[in-house]
Protein backbone atom coordinates (compact mmCIF):
# COMPACT_ATOMS: atom_id res chain seq x y z
CA UNK A 1 0.00 0.00 0.00
CA UNK A 2 1.37 3.35 -0.85
CA UNK A 3 0.29 6.33 0.71
CA UNK A 4 0.14 10.22 0.58
CA UNK A 5 0.53 11.83 3.67
CA UNK A 6 -0.19 16.14 4.35
CA UNK A 7 1.22 17.38 6.50
CA UNK A 8 3.88 16.34 9.50
CA UNK A 9 2.33 18.01 12.76
CA UNK A 10 0.91 15.65 15.01
CA UNK A 11 -1.60 13.26 13.29
CA UNK A 12 0.78 12.50 9.89
CA UNK A 13 3.47 11.25 11.63
CA UNK A 14 1.77 9.16 14.16
CA UNK A 15 -0.19 7.90 11.40
CA UNK A 16 3.12 6.99 9.78
CA UNK A 17 4.31 5.35 12.30
CA UNK A 18 1.84 2.92 12.72
CA UNK A 19 1.28 2.58 8.66
CA UNK A 20 4.69 1.44 8.16
CA UNK A 21 4.54 -0.95 10.96
CA UNK A 22 1.82 -2.27 9.09
CA UNK A 23 3.90 -2.95 6.09
CA UNK A 24 2.69 0.20 4.10
CA UNK A 25 5.26 2.41 2.23
CA UNK A 26 4.49 6.44 3.56
CA UNK A 27 5.59 9.42 1.87
CA UNK A 28 4.60 12.85 3.75
CA UNK A 29 5.19 16.05 2.39
CA UNK A 30 5.45 19.26 4.71
CA UNK A 31 5.06 22.40 3.69
CA UNK A 32 7.62 24.15 6.17
CA UNK A 33 11.18 23.57 5.66
CA UNK A 34 12.30 21.42 8.60
CA UNK A 35 9.62 20.91 11.84
CA UNK A 36 7.95 23.87 13.31
CA UNK A 37 9.16 24.94 16.55
CA UNK A 38 6.21 26.82 16.72
CA UNK A 39 3.48 26.06 20.01
CA UNK A 40 2.76 25.70 23.59
CA UNK A 41 2.26 23.02 26.16
CA UNK A 42 -0.17 20.21 24.65
CA UNK A 43 -1.83 17.46 26.89
CA UNK A 44 -1.80 13.99 26.30
CA UNK A 45 -5.04 12.61 28.03
CA UNK A 46 -6.33 9.04 28.24
CA UNK A 47 -6.59 6.35 25.58
CA UNK A 48 -3.87 8.45 23.33
CA UNK A 49 -1.27 7.58 26.29
CA UNK A 50 -2.07 3.90 25.51
CA UNK A 51 -1.48 4.62 21.92
CA UNK A 52 1.68 6.26 22.89
CA UNK A 53 2.61 3.46 25.35
CA UNK A 54 2.05 0.91 21.98
CA UNK A 55 4.50 2.87 20.04
CA UNK A 56 6.99 2.29 22.87
CA UNK A 57 7.43 6.11 22.88
CA UNK A 58 6.52 6.98 26.74
CA UNK A 59 9.64 7.42 28.07
CA UNK A 60 10.87 9.97 25.19
CA UNK A 61 7.38 11.75 25.92
CA UNK A 62 7.94 12.26 29.62
CA UNK A 63 11.95 13.34 29.03
CA UNK A 64 10.13 16.53 27.32
CA UNK A 65 8.10 17.06 30.21
CA UNK A 66 7.68 20.65 30.38
CA UNK A 67 8.90 20.36 34.33
CA UNK A 68 5.93 23.01 34.89
CA UNK A 69 5.15 22.65 38.73
CA UNK A 70 1.26 23.95 38.33
CA UNK A 71 -1.14 26.50 37.78
CA UNK A 72 -1.41 29.71 39.55
CA UNK A 73 -3.53 32.78 39.37
CA UNK A 74 -2.16 36.31 39.50
CA UNK A 75 -3.70 39.37 41.22
CA UNK A 76 -3.82 42.66 40.03
CA UNK A 77 -0.23 43.83 42.03
CA UNK A 78 1.38 40.68 40.50
CA UNK A 79 1.33 38.47 43.32
CA UNK A 80 0.53 34.98 43.02
CA UNK A 81 -2.53 33.35 44.31
CA UNK A 82 -4.54 29.94 44.39
CA UNK A 83 -1.87 27.48 43.40
CA UNK A 84 -2.96 24.18 42.04
CA UNK A 85 0.01 21.59 41.82
CA UNK A 86 0.72 19.25 39.37
CA UNK A 87 -0.85 16.01 40.88
CA UNK A 88 1.48 12.76 39.88
CA UNK A 89 -0.44 10.53 37.24
CA UNK A 90 -3.51 12.48 37.35
CA UNK A 91 -5.15 12.92 34.06
CA UNK A 92 -6.84 16.25 34.42
CA UNK A 93 -5.14 18.75 36.50
CA UNK A 94 -4.48 21.71 35.01
CA UNK A 95 -0.67 20.85 34.65
CA UNK A 96 -0.22 17.23 33.96
CA UNK A 97 3.64 15.08 33.48
CA UNK A 98 1.93 14.26 30.14
CA UNK A 99 2.24 17.71 29.08
CA UNK A 100 4.66 18.67 26.05
CA UNK A 101 5.40 21.69 23.86
CA UNK A 102 4.01 20.27 20.67
CA UNK A 103 7.00 21.15 19.06
CA UNK A 104 8.84 18.18 20.97
CA UNK A 105 6.05 15.90 20.46
CA UNK A 106 6.03 16.54 16.37
CA UNK A 107 9.56 15.91 16.87
CA UNK A 108 9.06 12.69 19.25
CA UNK A 109 6.86 10.74 16.72
CA UNK A 110 9.14 12.27 13.18
CA UNK A 111 12.10 11.06 15.32
CA UNK A 112 10.70 7.76 15.59
CA UNK A 113 9.65 7.04 11.72
CA UNK A 114 12.32 9.75 10.09
CA UNK A 115 14.51 6.34 9.79
CA UNK A 116 12.22 3.62 8.34
CA UNK A 117 13.13 2.77 5.58
CA UNK A 118 9.32 2.74 3.84
CA UNK A 119 9.11 6.35 5.08
CA UNK A 120 10.25 9.26 3.65
CA UNK A 121 9.49 13.06 4.68
CA UNK A 122 9.48 15.26 1.78
CA UNK A 123 9.92 19.01 3.85
CA UNK A 124 9.36 22.19 1.98
CA UNK A 125 7.04 20.69 -0.44
CA UNK A 126 2.97 20.54 -0.89
CA UNK A 127 0.46 18.74 -2.99
CA UNK A 128 0.15 21.43 -5.82
CA UNK A 129 -3.42 19.59 -6.92
CA UNK A 130 -4.90 16.40 -6.68
CA UNK A 131 -5.01 15.33 -10.37
CA UNK A 132 -8.02 12.53 -9.89
CA UNK A 133 -9.01 10.51 -7.56
CA UNK A 134 -11.16 7.22 -8.90
CA UNK A 135 -11.03 3.25 -8.39
CA UNK A 136 -7.84 2.47 -8.86
CA UNK A 137 -5.48 5.16 -7.34
CA UNK A 138 -5.00 9.05 -6.42
CA UNK A 139 -2.83 11.08 -8.57
CA UNK A 140 -1.13 14.23 -7.33
CA UNK A 141 1.22 17.08 -8.37
CA UNK A 142 3.81 18.38 -5.86
CA UNK A 143 4.78 21.43 -5.78
CA UNK A 144 8.21 20.24 -7.28
CA UNK A 145 6.37 19.71 -10.60
CA UNK A 146 6.61 15.82 -9.96
CA UNK A 147 3.34 13.76 -10.72
CA UNK A 148 2.70 10.88 -8.73
CA UNK A 149 0.30 8.30 -8.18
CA UNK A 150 -0.69 6.62 -4.62
CA UNK A 151 -3.39 4.08 -3.25
CA UNK A 152 -4.47 6.73 -0.91
CA UNK A 153 -3.76 10.04 0.47
CA UNK A 154 -4.12 11.54 4.21
CA UNK A 155 -4.90 15.20 4.86
CA UNK A 156 -3.88 16.04 7.96
CA UNK A 157 -2.22 19.58 6.99
CA UNK A 158 -4.14 21.14 10.00
CA UNK A 159 -7.40 23.07 10.63
CA UNK A 160 -6.56 25.56 7.80
CA UNK A 161 -5.97 23.27 5.48
CA UNK A 162 -6.20 24.21 1.90
CA UNK A 163 -6.35 20.89 -0.05
CA UNK A 164 -9.22 20.01 2.15
CA UNK A 165 -11.17 22.76 0.07
CA UNK A 166 -9.81 20.98 -2.91
CA UNK A 167 -10.90 18.01 -2.50
CA UNK A 168 -14.78 18.59 -0.70
CA UNK A 169 -17.48 20.96 -1.46
CA UNK A 170 -17.82 23.75 0.61
CA UNK A 171 -21.30 22.81 1.80
CA UNK A 172 -19.03 19.30 3.85
CA UNK A 173 -17.34 21.37 6.20
CA UNK A 174 -18.32 23.82 9.16
CA UNK A 175 -16.18 26.06 10.86
CA UNK A 176 -17.43 26.80 14.18
CA UNK A 177 -16.25 30.34 15.55
CA UNK A 178 -15.96 29.97 19.69
CA UNK A 179 -15.17 33.63 20.01
CA UNK A 180 -11.62 33.78 21.35
CA UNK A 181 -8.45 34.32 19.94
CA UNK A 182 -4.73 33.24 21.77
CA UNK A 183 -1.57 34.73 20.59
CA UNK A 184 1.50 32.01 21.91
CA UNK A 185 5.05 33.00 21.35
CA UNK A 186 8.60 32.43 23.20
CA UNK A 187 10.49 35.19 25.34
CA UNK A 188 13.87 35.30 27.11
CA UNK A 189 13.83 34.05 30.82
CA UNK A 190 14.47 36.69 33.37
CA UNK A 191 15.28 36.23 37.60
CA UNK A 192 11.88 37.17 38.40
CA UNK A 193 10.55 34.25 35.83
CA UNK A 194 9.06 31.20 37.82
CA UNK A 195 8.35 27.52 37.20
CA UNK A 196 4.61 28.00 37.36
CA UNK A 197 1.80 28.58 34.82
CA UNK A 198 0.66 32.22 35.66
CA UNK A 199 -2.48 33.49 34.39
CA UNK A 200 -3.18 36.87 35.58
CA UNK A 201 -6.94 38.22 34.06
CA UNK A 202 -6.52 41.58 33.08
CA UNK A 203 -10.15 43.07 33.02
CA UNK A 204 -11.89 43.81 29.36
CA UNK A 205 -11.75 40.21 28.52
CA UNK A 206 -8.02 39.69 27.92
CA UNK A 207 -5.79 37.10 29.86
CA UNK A 208 -2.14 37.11 30.02
CA UNK A 209 -0.06 34.02 30.82
CA UNK A 210 3.42 32.72 31.15
CA UNK A 211 4.84 29.62 31.18
CA UNK A 212 7.78 27.85 31.80
CA UNK A 213 9.52 25.64 29.29
CA UNK A 214 12.67 22.58 29.31
CA UNK A 215 14.58 25.22 27.32
CA UNK A 216 14.92 27.96 30.18
CA UNK A 217 12.90 30.04 28.03
CA UNK A 218 9.05 30.97 28.90
CA UNK A 219 6.23 30.60 26.70
CA UNK A 220 3.96 33.93 27.02
CA UNK A 221 0.56 34.01 25.81
CA UNK A 222 -2.61 36.35 25.24
CA UNK A 223 -5.95 35.18 24.79
CA UNK A 224 -9.15 37.76 24.32
CA UNK A 225 -12.45 37.61 23.87
CA UNK A 226 -13.78 40.20 21.57
CA UNK A 227 -16.17 42.59 23.54
CA UNK A 228 -18.92 42.89 20.28
CA UNK A 229 -19.71 41.89 16.87
CA UNK A 230 -17.45 44.29 14.98
CA UNK A 231 -14.26 44.11 17.74
CA UNK A 232 -14.85 40.28 16.34
CA UNK A 233 -14.57 41.12 12.94
CA UNK A 234 -11.33 42.86 13.56
CA UNK A 235 -10.00 40.51 15.18
CA UNK A 236 -10.69 37.57 12.69
CA UNK A 237 -9.49 39.69 9.90
CA UNK A 238 -5.94 39.87 12.06
CA UNK A 239 -6.02 36.56 12.01
CA UNK A 240 -5.97 36.43 8.24
CA UNK A 241 -3.30 38.99 7.64
CA UNK A 242 0.19 39.33 8.23
CA UNK A 243 2.87 39.69 11.80
CA UNK A 244 2.59 43.10 11.65
CA UNK A 245 -0.78 43.79 11.75
CA UNK A 246 -1.26 41.16 14.26
CA UNK A 247 1.67 43.05 16.52
CA UNK A 248 -0.28 46.72 15.76
CA UNK A 249 -3.55 44.84 16.96
CA UNK A 250 -1.92 43.21 20.42
CA UNK A 251 -0.37 46.45 20.74
CA UNK A 252 -2.92 48.47 20.66
CA UNK A 253 -5.29 46.02 22.78
CA UNK A 254 -3.11 44.96 25.56
CA UNK A 255 -0.59 47.79 26.41
CA UNK A 256 -3.22 48.54 29.56
CA UNK A 257 -3.41 45.07 30.41
CA UNK A 258 -1.36 45.59 33.29
CA UNK A 259 0.64 43.08 35.26
CA UNK A 260 3.36 41.90 32.73
CA UNK A 261 1.98 43.02 29.51
CA UNK A 262 4.36 45.88 28.16
CA UNK A 263 6.93 43.14 28.82
CA UNK A 264 5.81 40.75 26.44
CA UNK A 265 4.76 43.30 24.08
CA UNK A 266 8.01 44.44 23.54
CA UNK A 267 9.05 41.37 23.01
CA UNK A 268 7.07 39.82 19.97
CA UNK A 269 8.65 41.28 17.33
CA UNK A 270 12.28 39.46 18.11
CA UNK A 271 9.94 36.55 19.08
CA UNK A 272 11.63 33.22 16.93
CA UNK A 273 7.88 31.83 16.58
CA UNK A 274 4.77 33.92 16.87
CA UNK A 275 1.07 32.32 16.43
CA UNK A 276 -1.96 33.95 16.21
CA UNK A 277 -4.80 31.65 16.52
CA UNK A 278 -8.70 32.04 16.55
CA UNK A 279 -10.66 29.64 18.52
CA UNK A 280 -12.57 27.57 15.64
CA UNK A 281 -13.54 24.09 15.23
CA UNK A 282 -14.05 21.94 12.17
CA UNK A 283 -16.85 19.65 11.60
CA UNK A 284 -17.32 17.57 8.44
CA UNK A 285 -20.46 15.73 7.32
CA UNK A 286 -17.82 13.22 6.00
CA UNK A 287 -13.86 12.51 6.82
CA UNK A 288 -13.35 10.83 3.71
CA UNK A 289 -13.87 11.17 -0.22
CA UNK A 290 -12.89 8.54 -2.63
CA UNK A 291 -9.38 7.35 -1.63
CA UNK A 292 -8.42 10.85 0.22
CA UNK A 293 -9.44 10.99 3.73
CA UNK A 294 -8.93 13.59 6.66
CA UNK A 295 -7.03 13.01 10.07
CA UNK A 296 -6.75 15.45 13.24
CA UNK A 297 -7.70 18.77 12.96
CA UNK A 298 -8.03 19.13 9.23
CA UNK A 299 -11.37 16.60 10.19
CA UNK A 300 -12.24 17.84 13.83
CA UNK A 301 -9.99 20.36 15.23
CA UNK A 302 -11.75 20.57 18.33
CA UNK A 303 -9.77 23.70 19.39
CA UNK A 304 -7.12 24.28 22.64
CA UNK A 305 -10.03 25.16 24.74
CA UNK A 306 -10.88 21.28 24.98
CA UNK A 307 -7.53 20.29 25.53
CA UNK A 308 -7.93 17.55 23.13
CA UNK A 309 -6.65 18.95 19.63
CA UNK A 310 -3.97 16.31 20.19
CA UNK A 311 -5.27 13.35 21.87
CA UNK A 312 -7.98 12.95 18.53
CA UNK A 313 -5.12 13.32 16.37
CA UNK A 314 -3.14 10.50 17.94
CA UNK A 315 -6.45 8.31 18.80
CA UNK A 316 -7.73 8.80 15.16
CA UNK A 317 -4.00 8.14 13.51
CA UNK A 318 -3.94 4.61 15.56
CA UNK A 319 -7.65 3.73 14.28
CA UNK A 320 -7.32 4.91 10.89
CA UNK A 321 -4.23 2.67 10.27
CA UNK A 322 -5.86 -0.36 12.48
CA UNK A 323 -8.76 -0.22 9.58
CA UNK A 324 -6.57 0.51 7.14
CA UNK A 325 -4.12 -2.82 7.74
CA UNK A 326 -7.36 -4.97 8.29
CA UNK A 327 -7.58 -4.44 4.31
CA UNK A 328 -6.85 -7.34 1.71
CA UNK A 329 -4.55 -5.70 -1.28
CA UNK A 330 -7.99 -6.23 -3.33
CA UNK A 331 -10.10 -4.06 -0.85
CA UNK A 332 -10.77 -0.39 -1.71
CA UNK A 333 -9.63 1.99 1.30
CA UNK A 334 -12.98 3.63 1.40
CA UNK A 335 -13.98 0.66 3.43
CA UNK A 336 -11.81 0.88 6.26
CA UNK A 337 -12.17 5.09 5.55
CA UNK A 338 -16.02 3.87 6.86
CA UNK A 339 -15.11 2.19 9.56
CA UNK A 340 -12.74 4.94 11.22
CA UNK A 341 -15.51 7.70 11.04
CA UNK A 342 -17.89 4.68 12.32
CA UNK A 343 -15.68 3.98 15.22
CA UNK A 344 -14.40 7.45 15.86
CA UNK A 345 -16.55 9.76 14.94
CA UNK A 346 -18.79 9.47 18.35
CA UNK A 347 -15.50 10.16 20.53
CA UNK A 348 -14.87 13.28 18.37
CA UNK A 349 -18.15 14.92 18.74
CA UNK A 350 -18.52 14.13 22.80
CA UNK A 351 -14.93 16.19 22.95
CA UNK A 352 -15.53 18.72 20.76
CA UNK A 353 -18.32 19.99 22.59
CA UNK A 354 -17.10 23.05 24.95
CA UNK A 355 -19.11 24.12 28.21
CA UNK A 356 -20.27 27.29 26.85
CA UNK A 357 -20.24 29.61 29.31
CA UNK A 358 -16.65 28.22 30.57
CA UNK A 359 -14.45 30.59 28.03
CA UNK A 360 -16.42 33.58 29.09
CA UNK A 361 -15.89 32.94 33.02
CA UNK A 362 -12.43 33.05 32.74
CA UNK A 363 -12.49 36.29 31.06
CA UNK A 364 -13.82 38.67 33.40
CA UNK A 365 -14.86 42.15 31.46
CA UNK A 366 -15.54 43.71 35.26
CA UNK A 367 -13.68 43.98 38.15
CA UNK A 368 -16.62 42.17 39.99
CA UNK A 369 -16.58 39.27 38.16
CA UNK A 370 -12.74 38.96 38.55
CA UNK A 371 -13.62 39.26 42.47
CA UNK A 372 -16.12 36.49 41.32
CA UNK A 373 -13.24 34.06 39.80
CA UNK A 374 -10.80 34.92 42.65
CA UNK A 375 -12.51 33.55 45.52
CA UNK A 376 -13.90 30.46 43.23
CA UNK A 377 -10.25 29.72 42.65
CA UNK A 378 -8.73 30.31 46.09
CA UNK A 379 -11.40 28.01 47.52
CA UNK A 380 -10.92 25.37 44.76
CA UNK A 381 -7.39 25.79 45.04
CA UNK A 382 -8.01 24.77 48.71
CA UNK A 383 -9.63 21.58 48.26
CA UNK A 384 -7.10 20.63 45.22
CA UNK A 385 -4.35 20.62 48.02
CA UNK A 386 -6.50 18.56 50.10
CA UNK A 387 -5.57 14.97 48.74
CA UNK A 388 -8.10 12.27 49.08
CA UNK A 389 -10.67 15.18 48.75
CA UNK A 390 -9.16 15.74 45.36
CA UNK A 391 -9.30 11.88 44.26
CA UNK A 392 -12.66 11.60 45.02
CA UNK A 393 -13.71 14.65 43.22
CA UNK A 394 -11.74 13.62 40.54
CA UNK A 395 -13.43 10.61 40.11
CA UNK A 396 -16.51 11.95 40.07
CA UNK A 397 -15.84 15.27 38.03
CA UNK A 398 -13.47 13.81 35.60
CA UNK A 399 -14.29 10.50 35.58
CA UNK A 400 -10.88 9.44 35.85
CA UNK A 401 -11.17 6.05 37.20
CA UNK A 402 -11.81 5.46 33.42
CA UNK A 403 -8.09 6.01 32.11
CA UNK A 404 -8.77 4.95 28.47
CA UNK A 405 -11.73 7.42 27.56
CA UNK A 406 -12.11 6.13 24.25
CA UNK A 407 -12.25 1.82 23.82
CA UNK A 408 -9.37 1.43 21.55
CA UNK A 409 -9.99 -1.47 19.08
CA UNK A 410 -7.52 -4.30 18.95
CA UNK A 411 -5.35 -4.67 15.52
CA UNK A 412 -3.46 -7.41 14.77
CA UNK A 413 -0.92 -5.37 13.06
CA UNK A 414 -0.03 -3.48 16.22
CA UNK A 415 -1.22 -5.34 19.42
CA UNK A 416 0.91 -8.52 20.18
CA UNK A 417 1.71 -8.90 24.17
CA UNK A 418 2.05 -5.12 24.48
CA UNK A 419 -0.88 -4.44 27.32
CA UNK A 420 0.76 -7.32 29.82
CA UNK A 421 4.21 -5.38 30.10
CA UNK A 422 2.43 -2.09 31.03
CA UNK A 423 3.01 -0.83 33.97
CA UNK A 424 0.26 1.54 34.01
CA UNK A 425 -2.49 -0.40 33.41
CA UNK A 426 -0.99 -2.57 36.50
CA UNK A 427 -1.14 0.13 38.54
CA UNK A 428 -4.17 1.19 37.95
CA UNK A 429 -5.63 -2.32 37.86
CA UNK A 430 -4.74 -2.96 41.51
CA UNK A 431 -5.79 0.59 42.67
CA UNK A 432 -8.69 0.54 41.66
CA UNK A 433 -9.78 -4.10 42.51
C1 LIG B 1 2.32 26.05 14.52
C2 LIG B 1 1.24 25.41 15.38
C3 LIG B 1 1.17 25.73 16.74
C4 LIG B 1 0.19 25.16 17.54
N1 LIG B 1 0.17 25.47 18.86
C5 LIG B 1 -0.75 24.91 19.68
C6 LIG B 1 -0.76 25.18 21.07
O1 LIG B 1 0.05 25.94 21.58
N2 LIG B 1 -1.71 24.59 21.84
C7 LIG B 1 -2.62 23.72 21.30
O2 LIG B 1 -3.45 23.19 22.04
N3 LIG B 1 -2.63 23.43 19.98
C8 LIG B 1 -1.72 24.00 19.16
N4 LIG B 1 -1.72 23.71 17.81
C9 LIG B 1 -2.73 22.78 17.30
C10 LIG B 1 -2.37 21.32 17.59
O3 LIG B 1 -1.12 21.02 17.04
C11 LIG B 1 -3.44 20.44 17.01
O4 LIG B 1 -4.67 20.74 17.62
C12 LIG B 1 -3.28 18.94 17.24
O5 LIG B 1 -2.07 18.58 17.74
C13 LIG B 1 -3.61 18.15 15.98
O6 LIG B 1 -2.54 18.21 15.11
P1 LIG B 1 -2.59 17.99 13.56
O7 LIG B 1 -1.39 17.19 13.20
O8 LIG B 1 -3.92 17.52 13.11
O9 LIG B 1 -2.45 19.47 12.96
P2 LIG B 1 -1.26 20.52 13.11
O10 LIG B 1 -0.51 20.32 14.37
O11 LIG B 1 -1.85 21.83 12.82
O12 LIG B 1 -0.24 20.12 11.92
C14 LIG B 1 -0.47 20.40 10.55
C15 LIG B 1 0.85 20.37 9.79
O13 LIG B 1 0.57 20.51 8.39
C16 LIG B 1 1.46 21.44 7.82
N5 LIG B 1 0.83 22.03 6.63
C17 LIG B 1 -0.06 23.03 6.56
N6 LIG B 1 -0.43 23.23 5.29
C18 LIG B 1 0.22 22.32 4.53
C19 LIG B 1 0.23 22.01 3.16
N7 LIG B 1 -0.51 22.68 2.26
N8 LIG B 1 1.02 21.00 2.71
C20 LIG B 1 1.79 20.31 3.59
N9 LIG B 1 1.82 20.56 4.90
C21 LIG B 1 1.04 21.55 5.38
C22 LIG B 1 1.72 22.42 8.94
O14 LIG B 1 2.94 23.13 8.73
C23 LIG B 1 1.79 21.50 10.16
O15 LIG B 1 3.08 20.99 10.34
C24 LIG B 1 -0.76 24.27 16.97
C25 LIG B 1 -0.68 23.96 15.60
C26 LIG B 1 0.30 24.51 14.80
C27 LIG B 1 0.37 24.17 13.33
C1 LIG C 1 10.81 16.07 33.22
O1 LIG C 1 11.91 16.82 32.64
C2 LIG C 1 12.97 17.06 33.53
C3 LIG C 1 14.02 17.95 32.87
O2 LIG C 1 13.73 18.38 31.61
C4 LIG C 1 13.60 15.74 33.96
O3 LIG C 1 14.64 15.98 34.88
C5 LIG C 1 12.52 14.86 34.59
O4 LIG C 1 13.07 13.60 34.89
C6 LIG C 1 11.35 14.70 33.64
N1 LIG C 1 10.26 13.94 34.28
C7 LIG C 1 9.96 12.68 33.92
C8 LIG C 1 8.79 12.08 34.63
O5 LIG C 1 10.57 12.07 33.07
C1 LIG D 1 14.95 14.41 17.61
O1 LIG D 1 16.21 14.12 17.05
C2 LIG D 1 17.11 15.23 17.04
C3 LIG D 1 18.34 14.82 16.25
O2 LIG D 1 18.80 13.57 16.65
C4 LIG D 1 17.43 15.62 18.48
O3 LIG D 1 18.30 16.74 18.49
C5 LIG D 1 16.11 16.00 19.17
O4 LIG D 1 16.36 16.30 20.53
C6 LIG D 1 15.09 14.89 19.06
N1 LIG D 1 13.83 15.41 19.59
C7 LIG D 1 12.96 14.66 20.26
C8 LIG D 1 11.76 15.37 20.77
O5 LIG D 1 13.09 13.46 20.42
C1 LIG E 1 8.98 -2.09 3.65
O1 LIG E 1 7.92 -2.41 2.75
C2 LIG E 1 8.06 -3.65 2.07
C3 LIG E 1 6.86 -3.79 1.15
O2 LIG E 1 6.73 -2.70 0.33
C4 LIG E 1 8.12 -4.79 3.06
O3 LIG E 1 8.35 -6.00 2.38
C5 LIG E 1 9.23 -4.53 4.06
O4 LIG E 1 9.18 -5.53 5.07
C6 LIG E 1 9.06 -3.16 4.72
N1 LIG E 1 10.19 -2.89 5.60
C7 LIG E 1 10.04 -2.74 6.91
C8 LIG E 1 11.29 -2.50 7.69
O5 LIG E 1 8.95 -2.79 7.47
Amino acid sequence: MRVLISGAGIAGPSLAWFLAKAGARVTTVEKAQTLLPHGQNVDIQGSARTVIRKMGLVDEVLKFNTTEKGTQLIDPKGRPFAPFPVRQGASRSFTSEFEILRADLAAVFYNATKDHPNVTYLFGTTIKEVISNDEDSVKVELSTGEIQTYDLLVLSDGQWSKLRKQCFPPEAVKVVDKDMFAVYWTIPRIPSDNDWWNLYAALGRRVVSLRPDPYGTIRAMFTRMPLNEAHRQEWLTAARSDRKTQETLLRKEFTDAGWQSQRLLDSIATAPDFYFQPMQQIKMTKWSTGRIVCLGDTAYAPTPLTGMGTSLAINGAYVLAGELSKLDSSEHPSKAFEAYETIFRPFVEEKQQIPSLLPGFVHPDTARHRWLISTFASALSKIVRTPWLVDTLARIVFDESEEEDFPLPKYPAFDEGVEASDPNTQQKKTATD
